[in-house]
C-alpha cells in the first residue's frame, strides 16, 4: 500500500507540473482530493489494515494530501494571475487609433433661438444671467409684488414642491435675484433665458417651456426705451417688416403693463389661420417696473425707473420655423431635429 501511495504521489506531481490551465487543475484536484478521488479511496480502504499499519498509512496519505493541496492552491493563484494579465493585454485599448465617425448632430431649434437672442442683446450691452428652476415663493411671487393670497398668483397653475418651494412659473423670478445681488444698487441691463414650468399640456402649451426675460433699470428709463428695444428684438427675430402693437394689460410686477402683439409674419397682417384672421400674434408681456418691486429689492423708485419684458422662446421658435406642435420640441425625434441642421435659417 505504501508503494501505491508513492506511485500516486509521483504521478500526481508530474501531472501537476505539466498542468497550465485552471480547468485542468481543477480536474486534477477532483481526481486526487475529491470525494471519489484516489487518495480518498485509499483512506476508505484503511479499515482492512492492521493496527500497526493504520497510523503509518494514515499519516502518509495525509502528508501527500497536504502536499498536493498546497501545490494546487498556489498553482491556482499563479494561473489566475496569468489569466487576468492575458485578458488585460488582449483588451488593452490603443488610444492613438482614430475613432469611428459619428454623424454630426444638429442644434436644437430652441437653442438656436436662445443663441440668437443672446447674441443680439449682448451686442446691445446686456448681461446674460440665470437663476434656479426650483425657486422660493419669495422670489417667484413675493418680491415681484405678489404677496401670499394675491389673486394674480392664479394666472397660472404652479407645481409646488413644498409650500415654500415651487418650479418657477416665470423667469421674472430672476429679476428680484439680480436686483438683490447687486449690492451697489447700480443700473442693471440683463436678459434671462431659462426653463419655466406650468401645469399645461396641449399642442401649443407644454408643462415645461423656455422663456427669455429682459430687465433694464437705470435713471431716466422710459416707455420709449421699452418700445424701441422690443422693436429691435422682434424685427431681428422675425423680419424687418414686423410691426408691434402694445395692448394695455395687467402684470403685478409692472405698471403700466402691456401685452405685445407682432404683425403676422405669415400673411403680413392681412389675416390667415395662423393669426386667427386678426393679422396679429400675441408674443410678449412687458411693462415699466412697478415701484413696489424696485423698493422691495433695494432700489429707490424716486431715482430709478426700469422696464421689463418676457416672452416664450418655444413660441418664438415655432413661429420662426413654422413648427405646428410644441411637443415636437421635446420628443427628441431626429427626423424632426435634423431639419434644423442648416445654415440658411
Ligand atoms: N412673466 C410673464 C409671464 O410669464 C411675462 C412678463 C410680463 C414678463 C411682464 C415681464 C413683464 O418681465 O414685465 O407671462
Amino acid at each position: 500500500m505504501q508503494e501505491q501511495i508513492k506511485q500516486i504521489e509521483k504521478v500526481a506531481l508530474e501531472e501537476l507540473q505539466n498542468c497550465n490551465e485552471l480547468k485542468l487543475l481543477d480536474e486534477l484536484r477532483v481526481k486526487y482530493l475529491g470525494k471519489k478521488g484516489e487518495l480518498t479511496a485509499l483512506l476508505k480502504m484503511m479499515g482492512g489494515l492492521s493496527k500497526e499499519e493504520r497510523p503509518i498509512i494514515g499519516s502518509m496519505v495525509n502528508k501527500v494530501r497536504d502536499e498536493l493541496e498546497e501545490i494546487i492552491s498556489s498553482k491556482t493563484e499563479i494561473l489566475r494571475k496569468e489569466e487576468i494579465a492575458k485578458k488585460l493585454e488582449a483588451e488593452s485599448i490603443d488610444v492613438t487609433l482614430p475613432s469611428s465617425k459619428i454623424k454630426r448632430g444638429s442644434k436644437h431649434p430652441i437653442n438656436r433661438v436662445i443663441e440668437e437672442v443672446e447674441d443680439l442683446f449682448v451686442s446691445m450691452g446686456y448681461d446674460v444671467v440665470s437663476g434656479p428652476e426650483l425657486e422660493t415663493d419669495e422670489y417667484c411671487f413675493e418680491r415681484l409684488n405678489l404677496p401670499k393670497g394675491h389673486p394674480a398668483r392664479d394666472m397660472q397653475d404652479s407645481f409646488y414642491i413644498t409650500t415654500e418651494y415651487l418650479l418657477r412659473t416665470q423667469t421674472s423670478a430672476v429679476q428680484a435675484r439680480a436686483m438683490m445681488a447687486n449690492e451697489e444698487k447700480s443700473p442693471i441691463r440683463i436678459i434671462v433665458p431659462g426653463k419655466t414650468y406650468r401645469r399645461e399640456d396641449d399642442a401649443t402649451h407644454s408643462h415645461q417651456f423656455n422663456q427669455v426675460e429682459g430687465l433694464v433699470i437705470d435713471e431716466g428709463i422710459t416707455f420709449a426705451d421699452l418700445k424701441g428695444t422690443l422693436e429691435i428684438f422682434m424685427k431681428h427675430m422675425l423680419g424687418e417688416d414686423t410691426k408691434l402693437r402694445f395692448r394695455p394689460s395687467y402684470f403685478p410686477f409692472t405698471e403700466p403693463s402691456y401685452e405685445v402683439d407682432v404683425s403676422c409674419f405669415k400673411c403680413m397682417g392681412k389675416g390667415c389661420n395662423l393669426c386667427k384672421q386678426t393679422g396679429w400674434i400675441e408674443l410678449l408681456g412687458s411693462g415699466m417696473v412697478h415701484p413696489n418691486v424696485l423698493k422691495m429689492n433695494g432700489y429707490d423708485p424716486k431715482k430709478y425707473t426700469g422696464f421689463a419684458f418676457g416672452t416664450g422662446l418655444d413660441r418664438l421658435a415655432m413661429f420662426k420655423y413654422g413648427i405646428t406642435d410644441m411637443r415636437l420640441l421635446y420628443t427628441n425625434d431626429v427626423r424632426f431635429l435634423s431639419q434644423f441642421d442648416r445654415k440658411d435659417i
